[in-house]
């Protein structure tokens, strides 16, 4: 459930009607809703009451500040994959005793500042950062905890490009080495080993995989604590899916996937960490657009927005449905077949193809919605466009928590080397 919703006739984000954030702020625009962030996170965390179980939002999903402090407000902690991830998730108020580093490509500075701030753990992902970061640890004389990312070799059913759990798939360390991997770290005096984890992939819509893959896991955690390995942390990654397009996905309810862990791992006495991304943040945003022009092709309707694949790449890169719709409520039931499309010089610049939609005109506001994961953050300047400003909503309240690129800020990271100037 989301709060953005007609009133009068507009399309509001909780009670501000889009309209006016397009005036003052301009179009392409990210939206925001304060009360569906909380609300999701609400519903999600309620799915694992009287579990220890704390959920780490996924950064990389949405890294505005503004929004990780909400999350941060409401309890969360964070799972960040970068050092940017990780001063932004500091920045905004989540302590670092929350916060799990992921990620095949862990540099050396990366795990010092990690050790400086003193995070929760990182989730290891090969032997060779493993011995990396021991290293890194007794240069500064610290103990680095440490959960290793498994690959259980379960295939998440979802798109081949947001899964990760299969034995191709570069993530985690491969089933039948993970025994060898933690007697290793017993071996190296820097490392702790402190917990398992893994992350199967991104917008599931059956919990079969995931509870295939959860019961994997705690299999190996009753082994490695049988070895004597003091498994506290259980790392069950993010990846639970959202409905994008109502009519056609009926993702579990955080309920029922919060069910199903406590049936798999009730009785692993320890402490669960989730990492939720798209499931708190994608229905909480949406991409504001204007339409600048209509053509008529040959056998269809083109209706070309302001907004494009630079802004918002998931239609382009996954052929990833996003609802279209019109900020000013239709008043008829009249409805024609038309492509939305960006400004920008590639076929695959489309947000959809032949998509059913109350006749518009050109300057008609309209939003993209589900666009609040792995929109803002995935954005480029691709055709020397911009990046567009994030705004905020809470109840009538609006901010713009990350201003419009300039055209100078954009042109000024280029030089010109001293050689070409002149004639
Ligand atoms: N934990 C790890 C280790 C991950 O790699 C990811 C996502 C998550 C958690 C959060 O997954 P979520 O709950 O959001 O599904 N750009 C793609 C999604 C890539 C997901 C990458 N990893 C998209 O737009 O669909």
């Amino acid at each position: 459930m989301d709060h953005f919703h007609y009133r009068n006739g507009q399309l509001m984000a909780e009670n501000v009607p889009l309209e006016q954030i397009a005036a003052q702020v301009g179009t392409p625009v990210y939206v925001y809703s304060t009360a569906t962030l909380k609300r999701h996170f609400r519903v999600f965390s309620e799915a694992f009451q009287g579990l220890d179980a704390l959920v780490c939002f996924a950064v990389k999903a949405n890294s505005n500040i503004a929004v990780l402090r909400v999350l941060a407000k409401a309890g969360a902690g964070a799972d960040v994959v970068s050092l940017g991830e990780l001063k932004r998730a500091l920045k905004a108020g989540i302590p670092a005793s929350k916060i799990a580093f992921a990620g095949v490509g862990k540099t050396k500075a990366e795990m010092a500042a990690a050790l400086e701030a003193g995070i929760m753990q990182f989730n290891a992902e090969s032997e060779a950062e493993l011995e990396t970061l021991n290293d890194v640890a007794a240069s500064m004389d610290m103990v680095a905890p440490v959960s290793v990312r498994v690959n259980p070799d379960v295939d998440a059913k979802t798109h081949a490009k947001i899964s990760t759990g299969k034995s191709e798939n570069k993530f985690g360390i491969a089933w039948q080495k993970v025994d060898a991997v933690y007697a290793r770290i017993g071996e190296l005096a820097n490392l702790k080993a402190v917990g398992v984890d893994l992350h199967i992939g991104s917008q599931l819509t059956d919990l079969a995989p995931f509870r295939l893959a959860f019961e994997r896991v705690v299999g190996l955690v009753r082994d490695l604590r049988a070895k004597g390995h003091d498994i506290r942390h259980i790392d069950l990654g993010g990846g639970l899916g959202i409905p994008y397009d109502p009519d056609a996905e009926t993702p579990p309810a955080p309920a029922d996937y919060g069910a199903m862990i406590r049936e798999v791992l009730g009785d692993m006495d320890c402490n669960i960490i989730l990492e939720p991304g798209r499931l708190i943040a994608g229905n909480a945003g949406l991409l504001l657009t204007e339409m600048l022009y209509e053509k008529q092709g040959e056998n269809r309707t083109f209706y070309i927005l302001d907004a494009a694949m630079n802004d918002l790449s998931r239609p382009a890169m996954y052929d990833a449905y996003h609802a279209i719709v019109p900020v000013a409520e239709p008043s008829g039931d009249e409805t024609l077949k038309a492509d939305f499309v960006g400004p920008i010089c590639e076929s695959s610049d489309v947000f959809a193809k032949q998509r059913n939609t109350a006749p518009l005109k050109a300057g008609d506001l309209v939003a993209i919605k589900s666009a609040g994961a792995y929109g803002a953050v995935m954005a480029s300047t691709y055709n020397s466009r911009p990046l567009v400003p994030e705004v905020l909503v809470d109840g009538d309240k609006v901010a713009v928590i990350r201003k419009r690129q300039s055209l100078d800020e954009l042109l000024s990271l280029d030089e010109i080397p001293s050689w070409l100037s002149g004639d």
